[in-house]
Order: structure tokens, then sequence, then C-alpha cells
């Protein structure tokens, strides 16, 4: 089953996500009267800076919790899954942050942001890159197999390299203007149980209440060597931040 979200728990446990976008931000450099696509746009907390720079904004995100949320703040906003988009050559740009490494099926994605965009379109985001959360991923694996009535460990996410990613995106016609990776160890305030119960739903899902708990315990314990800093969780977070342009 996949990633279901809920709005308030986002909130409360991830609103970091959204303050660590500023620099897709600057990189986007939305213009007034400018139309843009905000990719995965969450609760919209982002999407609402973009609004405010004077460029007309619209989000799409395949969660309705989100959505709703999204619109609540003023934002048009409309439940979209990203690997099926449906505009056609309609926006001066498409920004995505931390939402890409969610949609796996990555050639649909690439597609349906080249034709969602005008001709120079620009095509600017961030996700998690090569070696994203690579603690955390091998503390999940780690007690799946350690627990073979879990069932077979299957990562929900997406984590390219540079090449990789700058070659996908060329194939599509995209000119690259710029590609990193980019470390990013993020303090996680509500703890590294939190960010399990939050983001890895799609994994645990599939466990019994029991199940889950044993889950979470381990997965803590396993990671806490590498990701308790003088008391503070943080996350291993890598980014792979990018500018394109359609040609
Ligand atoms: C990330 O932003 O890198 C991320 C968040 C949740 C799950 C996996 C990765």
């Amino acid at each position: 089953m996949s990633q279901t979200w809920n709005a308030q728990q986002y909130i409360n446990h991830a609103s970091f996500v959204a303050e660590y976008g500023l620099p897709v931000l600057d990189l986007l450099n939305p213009q007034p009267g400018e139309r843009i696509l905000d990719l995965g746009c969450g609760d919209g907390a982002l999407t609402s800076r973009i609004k405010s720079s004077g460029a007309e904004i619209y989000g799409v995100d395949s969660s309705a919790s989100m959505i709703k949320t999204a619109q609540t703040r003023g934002l048009a906003a409309e439940v979209m899954n990203g690997e099926d988009l449906q505009f056609n050559n309609e926006f001066d740009a498409v920004f995505s942050n931390a939402a890409l490494h969610w949609m796996t099926n990555i050639d649909h994605v690439l597609a349906g942001v080249f034709k969602s965009l005008k001709a120079n379109g620009r095509f600017v985001g961030e996700f998690g890159g090569e070696g994203n959360i690579a603690a955390l991923l091998r503390g999940m694996e780690t007690v799946f197999a350690l627990h073979p009535e879990f069932g077979k460990f299957k990562s929900p996410w997406y984590f390219p390299g540079v090449n990789q990613y700058q070659q996908k995106l060329q194939n599509m016609g995209f000119k690259v203007h710029y590609i990193e990776l980019i470390p990013r160890p993020t303090p996680l305030k509500s703890g590294v149980r939190e960010w399990l119960k939050l983001f890895a739903v799609g994994i645990t899902n599939q466990l019994n209440r029991e199940q889950q708990d044993t889950f979470l315990s381990e997965v803590e314990n396993l990671v806490r060597p590498d990701l308790l800093i003088e008391g503070q969780w943080v996350a291993d977070y890598v980014r792979l931040r990018f500018a394109a342009q359609k040609t």
C-alpha cells in the first residue's frame, strides 16, 4: 500500500520541510505574472511563498488531506497524481520541493512536467538524492531482515545520483543549467520515531500494530549511534537540487 498523509500530523512534525525549501525558491526566482505549477505542493506552505512573489501559482498533490489544507490557505490547488499530470503548455515554470522522491515512475513524471511547460519553461526543484537517509534505510532493511514475518522490504523512494537524473532530464529534452547533490543533515525536533511514523507509513502499513511497535523501536535503536548527535536526532538527508529548461 502507498503512503497516506495527514496534513495536521505533517504540520506538527514536518514543518521544517518548507523552511528548508527556501534556497530552492531563490533558484526558481518567481516573477510577478508568471504562471507556476507547484508539483507535490503538500500543505501549501511554500506555495504561499511563491504566491506572495506575485506569480500565479497552482498546486497539485496526490493527497486529498494536503490539498484541503492548501486550499484553506487560499491557494488554487487540486488533487493530481504527479506521475500523470494533466496540463499542456500552460506553465512558465514547474517547481517541486521534497516531493519527487515519492514519485518512482520518474519517466512519467518528467514527461508530464515537460508537457506542462511552455517553450523555454523552467523546471526547478529539490528532492532526496543518492545517499539520502542511508542510515535510516539501513536500519529499516535490517529490521525487516531480522523479522521474516514482516515480509519483503521495499523502499518506496527514488533517490538518484547527479549523472542518472541529469541524463533523464536531457533524454526528455531539458537543458540542465545546474544540478548538485547537497548533504544536509536535518535536525528532527520530534525525534526519529515520529519521523518514521509520519514518513514510513508506506512500509509499516503492511505490519500489524505489534509489528509496527517492534519496527519503530528496533529501527530507533539501530540508528541511534549514527543519528543521535549530542542529544539531538539528526536525519542524514542528501538533497539533489537542479534547475533545467524546456528546449
Ligand atoms: C526526504 O525529504 O528526503 C524524505 C522525507 C521522507 C521520506 C524519505 C525522504
